[in-house]
């Protein structure tokens, strides 16, 4: 069955900048496909290109066999998106909204489930003017979801949602994925990434750093897991260096920090308790996306504002 995206040798500049350089990955029918990368690094415009809302200067794009740059309008009945930085008249009311883009683009879920789904149902009088950004957030996405679209391009979906909206959003995210639609998820937050996508592309500067499983990414750039505990300065604890698989040992004051790979927290445990020391705050922290993505990116600080 073919991808219902692919891109190929993407490339589009704005002027003398240069937006994507060098983007090619593809999306299979029913993932969550994950585009990660620091501000500035092309994502909104490769998933524009994608939609056939900015011409790509180089590169193959298929999206559910269509060419966007020949057959934009065909692929707008088959793919809803949240775009970010969207607008819509002040003055149109919340459920005027989707009875608007029900009315356009039928065959969706009814739109007041989507109200009610999306927690704006108190908002349904609401003038858009009046929304708060998080809750224009939330409207984009019921909007992008009223065609019953097969593939869902949600940019940036959850910035500006408070945490309990946050989690709300990324169970529908996956009931929208469980019904059968595919879903291309813009994202710098890396837990949202993490949990959400089953695959993804790592971006910097307009090209793709890394691509596949949150899993995979992790093996593959931040193998180190870090074991941290409290014991006495004085205590010996030389013997941990000549434990299996650990690479680096650090004591500051009280705080003892081994990193290494394979089972070292068990091991480590096990090397201490022998010795009879047990501290109690003894704890592996387990490299996450976040760690694979800063050894990637040397982004200090991914949870930018585009
Ligand atoms: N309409 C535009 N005109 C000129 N430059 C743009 C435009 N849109 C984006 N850019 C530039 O292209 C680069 C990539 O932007 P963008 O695709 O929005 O990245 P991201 O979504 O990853 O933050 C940035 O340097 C940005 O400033
Ligand atoms: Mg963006």
């Amino acid at each position: 069955m073919a991808a219902v995206v692919e891109v190929s040798g993407l490339r589009k500049q704005y002027g003398r900048t240069v937006a994507v350089a060098d983007v090619s990955f593809e999306v299979e029918a029913g993932e969550i496909f994950g585009l990660l990368g620091p501000n500035g690094s092309g994502k909104t415009t490769t998933v524009e290109c994608l939609q056939g809302l900015r011409r790509a200067d180089a590169g193959r794009l298929r999206v559910l066999r269509l060419d966007p740059a020949s057959e934009a309008m065909k692929l707008r009945r088959l793919v809803g998106s949240q775009l970010q930085d969207s607008a819509l008249p002040d003055r149109l009311r919340v459920g005027e909204a989707l009875e608007l883009f029900a009315t356009i683009s039928p065959g969706g879920p009814p739109w007041r489930q989507l109200l009610q789904e999306w927690g704006l149902a108190d908002q349904r009088d609401t003038a858009f003017a009046n929304l708060s950004g998080g809750q224009r957030q939330r409207l984009f996405v019921a909007l992008a979801l009223v065609s019953n679209p097969r593939l869902v391009v949600l940019d940036e979906m959850t910035t500006g949602l408070d945490p309990a909206a946050r989690r709300v959003a990324w169970d529908l995210v996956s009931a929208v994925r469980d019904r059968g639609a595919t879903v291309v998820l813009v994202t710098h937050f890396m837990d949202e990434a993490q949990r959400l996508c089953d695959r993804l592309a790592v971006l910097s500067r307009g090209s793709v750093l890394a691509k596949g499983t949150a899993a995979e990414l992790i093996a593959a750039h931040q193998s180190e897991t870090v074991v941290r505990f409290t014991a006495p300065p004085d205590v010996d604890l030389s013997y941990l260096s000549a434990l299996a698989d650990v690479r680096h040992i650090e004591r500051d004051g009280d705080q003892t920090t081994v990193r290494g790979g394979g089972p070292l927290l068990a091991r480590v445990a096990h090397a201490l308790v022998e010795r009879g020391i047990e501290p109690a705050d003894l704890a592996a922290h387990t490299p996450t996306l976040e760690d694979a993505y800063l050894s990637l990116t040397g982004d200090p600080n991914p949870d930018g504002t585009s």
